[in-house]
């Protein structure tokens, strides 16, 4: 069954969170601290080896109740049901959503129109752990007999950044195979990878969904034509794997079907890491360590889906994120890990988050009349600290953030963990209690310059303290953004699934790309026509 479609601001609970609004928008979250010891403890969740603080938000606890309030007018523990039961949640394109199958156990029954699909989820992992060990004991060779030593994933968009991420974000676990991701059209990403690449040592996995994908068939033909300088035809089945759903595709580019490990359309490309999308993640850090991240997802879609609301962080975080977009008037929400292996993290969270709900039309056709998806930015502290957290300290925008940390690193040097620990501890402190005239006039500054100095402070913030740094754990992270998107998307009723509003360019540029080498420029407005000419005139 589809999921409902409810305009969310004509329930009684948003007309109820708007009058609330006005009562606190003004208040400061210090006052609060001091007037309630027991806050920080009441707005904490500690599941697992998770710590979620979010007492440090513009909220009380009727704030929270009226979200709640908010979740049950809109259905959404029906809506929960529907998307793990693999309902056509995906409506605009008649898919179910399932990448939660991927990283359920096999004994747990997923049935799909009539068909429990677990066992061939489970047939493909054999698979993947297969090719992997492998490659990665050296029993598979490439056409000299020599073992691999680098691994080249081509693919973009969510055949790229989930993998991408993952493999840099949990390098400590790497082995010794070296991974590298092509993904820009631009030829001169490919040619700086290729650069440094041996044909004979090389492993390549093409991964497209659709295998029509422009960039990853442009990439991984020029590669192809790389390798035939060196090694022969029949040696591309030794070096090249696809990943997709499209085998006849795969097939044509010259793939052997032996070489195909297959995928899904209820997977969307965003949510397929944990598919054989992950096949490079499997590589370059063991079937072992894939395994355990797709089992912290597990635990995360557990505690998701069986968790009352209020203690449930997915939903509590989507909560949060949509108070601040719809009732503060927020346009962005930013993701600051301290740990430098999660540099890529908010890269991966912008298609997860912006290509899901960044859409303008409600679950019934019409245009919505409220905001929806936010933008998502950010950078590893402490190096983001240097760069533009000025802005949210002092600039006029207002700036929810996720500040992510560790309690233990993993090379375990404590005196760097502590300055960074401590930075991570003082920022979330700062915009929260700011700095007030009188502190500054104390600190004796002159009185000219006293203003510049002063932080308002009552900035919201999330800290999700995480014990270590494992694949695990960044199962459970990823998964938790992962349902706090599916939650926002039920609250904003929208359709979170689908990408229609990646098809327009693709079109226009397939049309443009035609016109390079033709006399006629036809249909364009003034300024693309002379760009366009201005190109064709200096591009050789
Ligand atoms: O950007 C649009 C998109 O369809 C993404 O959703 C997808 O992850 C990406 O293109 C790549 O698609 P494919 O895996 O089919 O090559």
């Amino acid at each position: 069954m589809a999921l409902n479609s409810i305009n969310p601001t004509q329930t009684k609970a948003w007309s109820k969170l708007a009058a609330h609004f006005e009562t606190i928008k003004e208040s400061q979250m210090k006052t609060w601290f001091k007037e309630n010891p027991n806050r920080a403890e009441e707005f904490t969740i500690k599941w697992e080896d998770f710590y979620v603080d979010f007492s440090k938000n513009r909220i009380t606890s009727e704030t929270l109740e009226l979200f709640k309030e908010l979740a049950q007018e809109l259905n959404l523990q029906d809506a929960i049901s529907k998307y793990f039961g693999g309902d056509v949640i995906n409506q605009t394109e008649g898919r179910s959503v399932l990448h939660t199958a991927l990283r359920s156990p096999a004994d747990v029954e997923v049935i799909l129109d009539g068909a429990n699909v677990m066992p061939e989820i489970y047939k493909v992992k054999a698979l993947i752990k297969t090719f992997s060990d492998a490659i990665i004991n050296g029993t598979k060779k490439g056409y000299t007999n020599k073992p691999f030593t680098d691994v080249v994933n081509i693919g973009i968009g969510g055949s790229d950044l989930g993998p991408a991420m993952v493999v840099d974000s949990l390098s400590f676990y790497g082995n010794h195979l070296r991974p590298h991701y092509v993904s820009n059209v631009d030829g001169d990403h490919v040619n700086e990878i290729l650069k440094f690449l041996d044909p004979e040592t090389t492993l390549f996995v093409i991964v497209s969904k659709t295998f029509t994908t422009q960039e990853t068939l442009s990439n991984a033909t020029t590669i192809k034509n790389w390798f035939l300088k060196h090694g022969t035809q029949s040696d591309v089945a030794k070096h090249f794997v696809a990943v997709s759903t499209n085998t006849a595709k795969v097939e044509a580019f010259g793939i052997e079907t032996s070489n195909i490990f297959p995928m899904w359309d209820w997977v969307g490309g965003r949510f397929s890491l944990w598919s054989a999308v992950g096949l490079s993640i499997s590589l370059a850090l063991g079937y072992e360590n894939f395994d355990s991240l797709l089992k912290g997802a597990h635990k995360m879609d557990t505690h998701f889906k069986e968790e009352k609301f209020e203690t449930n962080i997915p939903v509590v975080l989507a909560f949060l994120s949509v108070w601040y977009n719809n009732f503060f008037k927020a346009e962005s929400e930013a993701i600051i890990p301290y740990t430098q292996y999660l540099n890529q993290f908010a890269t991966y969270l912008q298609q997860a988050i912006m290509e899901s709900n960044g859409k303008s039309i409600d679950r019934s056709g019409d245009k919505v009349a409220y905001q929806t998806g936010n933008l998502i930015w950010g950078e590893p502290g402490t190096n983001s600290q240097h760069a533009f957290f000025q802005l949210i300290h002092q600039g006029t925008k207002l700036i929810p953030a996720d500040f992510i940390g560790f309690t233990k690193s993993l090379h375990g040097n404590l005196d760097h963990h502590d300055k960074l620990i401590s930075n991570f501890l003082a920022q979330t402190e700062a915009l929260l209690n700011g700095k007030s005239k009188a502190e500054v006039l104390s600190e004796g500054t002159k009185a000219a310059i006293v203003p510049f100095k002063v932080f308002e402070g009552n900035k919201p913030t999330n800290t999700i303290f995480i014990k270590q740094l494992t694949p695990e754990s960044l199962g459970k992270l990823i998964a938790m953004y992962e349902h706090k998107i599916f939650v926002q998307g039920v609250v904003w009723n929208v359709f979170s699934y689908d990408q229609f509003g990646v098809e327009l360019g693709k079109q226009l540029a397939s049309k443009i790309l035609n016109e390079f080498d033709s006399n006629t420029i036809v249909n364009h407005d003034a300024s693309t026509s002379n760009l366009l000419s201005y190109y064709k005139n200096h591009r050789v």
